[in-house]
């Protein structure tokens, strides 16, 4: 995915250059800018002497020395005075000329903190929609995209509101509980049931043949029979399920999840490049979806691809389906999932705060 959102120590991540978030001496300071120079060594410092400082929304490239990355690219973000003093503008040309740099440097991967939202006091909200919607922006333009990382470093970063965080946890309680509770109810309705059971005298054909016992009557459920078994699945047979065109169903049965996929594009309106840019997955990832009938992506790009699609909860799990998988009750992110599906909220910046409220991986940028 070219665009993850991620929490690490940027010292820490492996990629071709990660930007500071510098002040305009670059002679170092405390926050990242001090985690770098540390990380980095004396070496960086001497040559950031060498560079004559930085203007606010600019941004110079220095070597990593002892840091996992090849290069550090200091930029230096605007103060927070309020949001009157062109603090977006120039937050935003701090992650343009900062990718400009990468992209004059042939880096394939970037990772960015998030820029003034520390000592510089810009609130983390707006500075994390700055930073997605920059990078978002440089990479849809790009035929060749790098990989981009927003590299989260403290949970203050994303603020859930209480209600939602409240919301959500009894959410995933009510589903971690749900199939426990339908298995007993399954079995209260089976055993109080008003429908005489009739106990089948012979084993079902595919039955281990039943224990001797000489004239015995056996008790329990056995099977459920005829008439519940027609009350049971009318129930469940969803009428708009039914009132569907019958051949059109037959043929999306036993479509793959490419032609799914390629179907709900073409019903969405977008084109491919819009689709998978929006599902945050990359040109040569969708060409191979594209040209192989049964390729079987994995379970985190069908569920990006079914919020990119913003497909209701039936059709993700008819399209996860397609892949082999399924969302999870157990799985507290596909609950989180779930959770927006249902509610129409397929804001993927939105599905990310709680993601990482819960400490699940995020969905890309
Ligand atoms: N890895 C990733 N992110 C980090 C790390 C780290 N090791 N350390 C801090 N951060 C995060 C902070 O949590 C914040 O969200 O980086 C973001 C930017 O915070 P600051 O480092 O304070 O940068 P900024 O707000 O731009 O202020 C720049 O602070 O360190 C001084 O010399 C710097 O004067 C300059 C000012």
């Amino acid at each position: 995915m070219p665009f993850q959102i991620i929490r690490n120590d940027i010292t820490k991540v492996c990629c071709d250059a990660i930007v500071n978030a510098a002040n305009p001496t670059l002679l170092g300071g405390g926050g990242v800018d001090g985690a770098i120079h540390s990380a980095a060594g004396p070496e960086l410092l001497a040559e950031c002497r060498t560079l004559g400082g930085c203007k606010t929304g600019e941004a110079k490239i220095t070597r990593g020395y002892r840091l996992p990355a090849r290069y550090v690219i200091h930029t230096v973000g605007p103060v927070w005075q309020g949001g009157e003093a062109g603090e977006e503008a120039l937050l935003r040309r701090c992650y343009r000329s900062s990718l400009a740099l990468a992209m004059e440097h042939g880096c394939a991967s970037v990772a960015f903190p998030l820029i003034s939202a520390g000592v510089y006091g810009y609130p983390k909200d707006q500075a994390i929609a700055v930073a997605c919607e920059e990078i978002r922006g440089f990479l849809d333009g790009l035929e060749d995209e790098p990989t981009v990382y927003l590299v989260v470093f403290d949970r203050r970063s994303f603020r859930l509101s209480e209600t939602l965080t409240r919301e959500i946890q009894s959410f995933i309680d009510d589903a971690y509980t749900a199939p426990f509770e339908a298995a007993e109810a399954r079995r209260d309705r089976w055993n109080n049931s008003s429908v005489a059971l009739p106990q089948i005298a012979a084993p079902m054909p595919d039955a281990a043949p039943a224990p001797k016992t000489a004239g015995k009557k056996k008790s329990g459920i056995l099977a459920r029979p005829a008439k519940a078994v027609q009350e049971a699945k009318g129930a469940l047979w969803d009428e708009s399920f039914a009132n569907a065109e019958l051949e059109s169903l037959l043929s999306q049965m036993d479509e793959s999840f490419t032609q799914m996929l390629l179907r709900k594009i073409d019903e969405s309106g977008m084109t491919d490049a819009g689709c998978y840019k929006k599902a945050n997955v990359d040109r040569k990832l969708f060409s191979k979806i594209r040209s192989d009938l049964h390729y079987k992506p994995s379970k985190a790009t069908a569920i990006a691809f079914a919020i990119a699609l913003e497909l209701p909860l039936r059709e993700t799990n008819e399209l996860l389906r397609k892949a082999g998988y399924a969302l999870s009750p157990s799985s507290k992110f596909d609950l989180i999932i779930e959770y927006f599906i249902r509610r129409g909220n397929y804001d993927v910046f939105a599905i990310n705060e709680a993601l990482f409220a819960f400490d699940q991986p995020l969905l890309g940028g």
